[in-house]
């Protein structure tokens, strides 16, 4: 594959983001590259999710240089993301059990014919978008709260694809998911990579980042530490990376908030690292 050398598509420059006393994100660099699944994995408060949400508008940075296709610009609000073509697919998913699956994927983009709702053009899309991405459901007109868990997952990331997006956000696609429906996403990721997009996954499954990922970026303490192409490192590299056991002093003292919270955070990993 040429991916590899494809120039990012979105890169993040120094980004920082504080809630009050919190530093969620402190000088985060981020390179996305289209055909590419670049996961983002690090400990609970890592600062992931906040990552993901300046980049799809939900929380805009405090500081630093957010570049588009090489040009910079400004992710203020959801609309903004939207516009660039960049689409999330969040965990809590916030699909409507009681709708069917066509009216999911088209929620708050439906397609109206003399603004009337043109069911016939939105089933069928549906039925395209369902079969170019190889999803197998039962019925695009059962009401999505009998569907499996993966299928769920799978028509969630099918509307995020609506819209055309060039970059899709997955945070935690497979947490809540069996070993069957997971097979199913991580399938699914791929395509999406096939199809050229650029994937940004998130994901406390190493199994999961080691299967579908390209490359790794590790948060820490809202603070880079280290990216990793899967091809080239071992599990237990990049959980090295996540624990903080790969770090030196000087970079724990950094990773050090004001609140002493994190120093039991940091006692606890390493306890676990050396049983
Ligand atoms: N809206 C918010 N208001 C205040 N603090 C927040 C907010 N969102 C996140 N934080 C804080 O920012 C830090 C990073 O949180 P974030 O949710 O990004 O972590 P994460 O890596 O996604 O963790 P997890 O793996 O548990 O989902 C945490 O200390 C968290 O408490
Ligand atoms: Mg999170």
């Amino acid at each position: 594959m040429t991916t590899a050398t494809a120039p990012p598509i979105l890169t993040l420059r120094g980004v920082s983001k504080r809630f009050g006393a919190v530093r969620a994100l402190t000088d985060v660099e981020l390179e996305v590259r289209p055909g590419e699944v670049t996961a983002l994995v690090g400990d609970n408060g890592a600062g992931k999710s906040t990552l993901v949400k300046t980049i799809a508008g939900v929380h805009p940075v405090d500081s630093g240089l957010i570049s588009w296709k090489g040009d910079q610009v400004r992710i203020a609000r959801p609309h903004d993301a939207q516009e660039l073509g960049i689409a999330t697919v969040y965990q809590d998913l916030a699909l409507c059990d009681n709708l069917d699956v066509v009216a999911n994927l088209f929620l708050g983009r439906e397609i109206r014919r003399r603004s009337v709702l043109d069911q016939v053009a939105m089933e069928r899309r549906a039925r395209e978008l369902l079969d170019t991405l190889s999803i197998r459901i039962p019925s695009v007109r059962i009401p999505v709260a009998s569907l499996s868990g993966g299928q769920r997952q799978v028509v969630a990331i099918a509307r995020a694809l609506v819209g055309s997006p060039e970059v899709v956000i997955l945070d935690e696609p497979t947490a809540a998911l069996g070993v069957e429906q997971t097979a199913q996403v991580l399938d699914l990721i791929e395509r999406l990579r096939e199809r050229g997009l650029a994937v940004i996954l998130i994901s406390h499954n190493m199994a999961d980042v080691q299967a579908v990922a390209d490359r790794v970026v590790v948060l820490r303490l809202g603070r880079n530490n280290g990216v990793f192409r899967v091809a080239e490192s071992t599990g237990e590299e990049i959980i090295a990376a996540i624990t903080g056991a790969a770090d030196n002093a000087v970079a724990r003292r950094q990773g050090r908030g004001g609140t002493g919270q994190e120093d039991s955070q940091e006692q606890s990993h390493e306890q676990s690292h050396e049983q």
